[in-house]
């Protein structure tokens, strides 16, 4: 079978008002690519996994301990089940995204690696069945199961969790003219850790607060109400525990707001800040506020995004274009 290359996009994870069930793609409106991609190309037999990539040397030096070798064995596991035979396969990870960013970067891993090895074998998995194996898989690195990233890598858009049976997640219409500007700090932050520090209970009035946050968000999505949609834009659950150990977070999401900004808050788990505005002057306004202030390591950088409406796709293969 003929060689592939596969790209998954970056992902905001939560979006303020659905910590855990809503989540978006991510595409820099310079045309870069922001995600990891996957290649795939048969052998004799057993699985080579090799990365490349400017994030590369972040991850496990044993290509066994790299999470794209899991889903390769996952996905075996599954042909397995359908009895269909597994090749041998060589796999080259290229690590694009930071780990540990909240830029959904285990997700794009992740997504690049069950969409090239179902694209290999020609769909012999479904939709739903390949996204169930994604949310596990993430799942393994973050600490427990959430889709609010690797839905929206692997579908694009802008997608709410449902949970239900034979249906994992559903589009919600997003704003065109919104400009998502993401900055990540250059630090690095656990998804297992920041989970492990959220309160397991809230308050009644919290959880009234958050469900009317998130179902006036959806509303105001579906009804194209754009001002209404941005002032909902709020984190009660997460933010508040976790805005304050990620250094300089609170100051620059102040600042954001003040240079007028519709909204701003954590992208995933952090230390990514986002910022939403309609104007591409004041985005480009904003960026440069953050790469003065947010920016910490020479690891960091920032990017002026819309919401990527396509998701995981093949690309060209390395060295063809
Ligand atoms: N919903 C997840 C969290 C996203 O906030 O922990 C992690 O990127």
């Amino acid at each position: 079978m003929a060689a592939l290359r596969v790209f998954a996009p970056a992902s905001m994870g939560n979006i303020s008002v659905g910590f855990d069930v809503l989540g978006g793609a991510l595409a820099p409106i310079d045309g870069s690519l922001l995600g990891d991609c996957v290649s795939i190309e048969q052998i004799e037999q057993g699985i080579e996994v090799s990365t490349i990539g400017t994030f590369a040397n972040k991850l496990p030096s044993d290509p066994k301990q790299n999470i794209v070798y899991d889903c390769a064995v996952a996905y075996q596991a599954q042909l397995k089940a359908n009895n269909i035979e597994f090749k041998g396969l060589k796999i080259v990870l290229e690590k694009l995204l930071p780990v540990g960013s909240g830029l959904g970067s285990s997700a794009a891993s992740v997504v690049a690696a069950f969409y090239a090895l179902n694209e290999f074998y020609h769909q012999a998995l479904s939709k739903h069945q390949l996204l169930l194996l994604m949310g596990q898989l993430e799942g393994q690195i973050s600490g427990s199961v959430h889709y609010d990233n690797v839905a929206p890598s692997y579908l694009g858009g802008l997608q709410l969790m449902i949970d239900q049976p034979g249906q994992q997640c559903s589009e919600i219409p997003s704003f065109d003219a919104w400009y998502w500007v993401v900055a990540y700090s250059g630090m690095s932050v656990s998804t297992a850790e920041s989970r492990r520090i959220m309160p397991t209970e809230v308050p009644l009035a919290t959880a009234l607060k958050f469900g009317q946050n998130l179902a006036t968000f959806i509303d105001a999505s579906h009804k194209g109400n754009q001002a209404l949609a941005a002032q909902v834009l709020v984190d009660v659950i997460a933010e508040p525990v976790r805005g304050a150990i990620i250094p300089g977070f609170n100051d620059a999401k102040q600042a954001m707001l003040e240079l007028g900004a519709l909204a701003s808050g954590i992208s995933g788990s952090g230390p990514t800040l986002f910022a939403v505005t309609a104007d591409l002057a004041k985005a480009q306004q904003l960026e440069n506020y953050l790469k003065q202030h947010y920016l910490q390591t020479d690891e960091g950088f920032s990017h002026i995004c819309k919401i990527d409406t396509q998701g995981a796709r093949r690309e060209a293969l390395r060295g063809t274009v």
